[in-house]
């Protein structure tokens, strides 16, 4: 028994040398010290030997059970620091990289550009409306006094859905929508995404934006319109600029014009912005037509208003200098990134 326990003890040492793991060193114990170990199995076997006898083996085994236990507190500290070691590698920082760089999001132009037409009007008093995208052909054209026969009906000029709805061609609709929602006075902007029957190029693309306005009250004069749009001009294209308005024709004004401002680029002399004139056209406007005021069934009698109408892309390409309408939808970084 003696050889046995000499044996065992030599069988543990033997797979100590190896084990390189918690779990190896875990298995080796349990095979020597565990309750149906080796160790256990000898002790199990005394009972058939004298006292003298057991009283012997009994010290040897005692000792070869420390011997054990020793070898193993040994090892277990071993493996144990080592998978310390190897954690603290996989862990490792290295504080000397240099960082990710995180990508900070920008506002898209024409997003800043609205944002600025807003915070113009809204500090004359103007809130904002909105209007859908996919519209009647009512409020569209029938209820700005754009007839049957308006050449804009035509389907080459307009996406229709059905017979009777169509992405809007402009944010004019939302100003009979207002009329027929709210009383005056009434002083709102519109802006919003219109839509046309356009092939992209350098100046036109099927979808676009506009800001709409529409003032109706008592009193509203041509003197109201011309302040708030010079007003306007000023206060976006800089103090100096100067304004003039030409007449034109609009269904849903009468009269009509279109509003003109001094190049803000070489302050009227004439350049490529302006194309030499000194002046650049920005926005439709007019005092709004009986037949439109009658959408809202007000008393044409007594109340009067005005409404204007830009195109966002036109306003942004003009103030940041971009030449071509497609460059906003791109959604190329290297172009959008230049807004920050
Ligand atoms: N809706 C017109 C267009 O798309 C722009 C416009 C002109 C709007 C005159 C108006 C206005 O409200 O009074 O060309």
């Amino acid at each position: 028994m003696q050889i046995q326990l000499n044996n065992i003890l030599q069988q543990v040492k033997d797979e100590l040398a190896k084990a390189a793991t918690v779990a190896e060193t875990d298995s080796i114990r349990v095979k020597a010290l565990g309750k149906k170990g080796q160790l256990t199995e000898i002790l199990r076997g005394m009972g058939k030997l004298s006292p003298e006898e057991k009283k012997e083996l009994g010290q040897a085994a005692n000792a070869v059970r420390a011997e054990i236990e020793k070898l193993l507190e040994e090892k277990f500290a071993q493996v144990k620091e080592s998978a310390r070691k190897a954690q603290f590698k996989l862990e490792t920082i290295d504080v000397t990289e240099p960082g990710v760089p995180y990508n900070i999001g920008t506002k898209h132009p024409l997003t800043i550009t609205i944002e600025e037409i807003s915070r113009v009007f809204k500090s004359m008093g103007f809130s904002i409306a909105e209007g859908p995208e996919v519209e009647t052909v009512f409020f569209n054209f029938d209820a700005l006094n754009a007839g049957p026969n308006h050449p804009a009906r035509d389907m080459t000029d307009t996406f229709y859905i059905t017979e009777k709805t169509l992405l809007r061609t402009q944010t004019s609709p939302v100003q009979a929508r207002t009329l027929m929602a709210q009383k005056p006075p009434i002083k709102i902007i519109s802006p919003g995404r219109c839509f046309r029957c356009d092939t992209p190029d350098a100046t036109h693309s099927p979808m676009f934006h506009q800001v709409e306005g529409l003032v109706v009250d008592e009193g509203i004069t041509m003197a109201d319109l011309k302040g708030t749009l010079d007003t306007f001009a000023k206060q976006m294209f800089g103090s100096e600029v100067r304004t003039k308005f030409r007449p034109h024709h609009f269904p849903f004004t009468e009269p009509s014009a279109e509003m003109d401002v001094s190049c803000f680029k070489c302050g009227g002399k004439g350049c490529r912005v302006c194309k030499g004139s000194g002046w650049i056209e920005i926005l439709g406007c007019g005092m709004v037509h009986p037949n439109v005021l009658d959408v809202g069934k007000l008393d044409t009698e007594k109340y009067t208003g005005f409404a204007f109408g830009m195109g966002v892309e036109r306003i942004a390409m003009l103030k940041y200098g971009v030449d071509d309408i497609r460059l906003f939808y791109d959604n190329d970084m290297r172009f959008i990134n230049q807004f920050k």
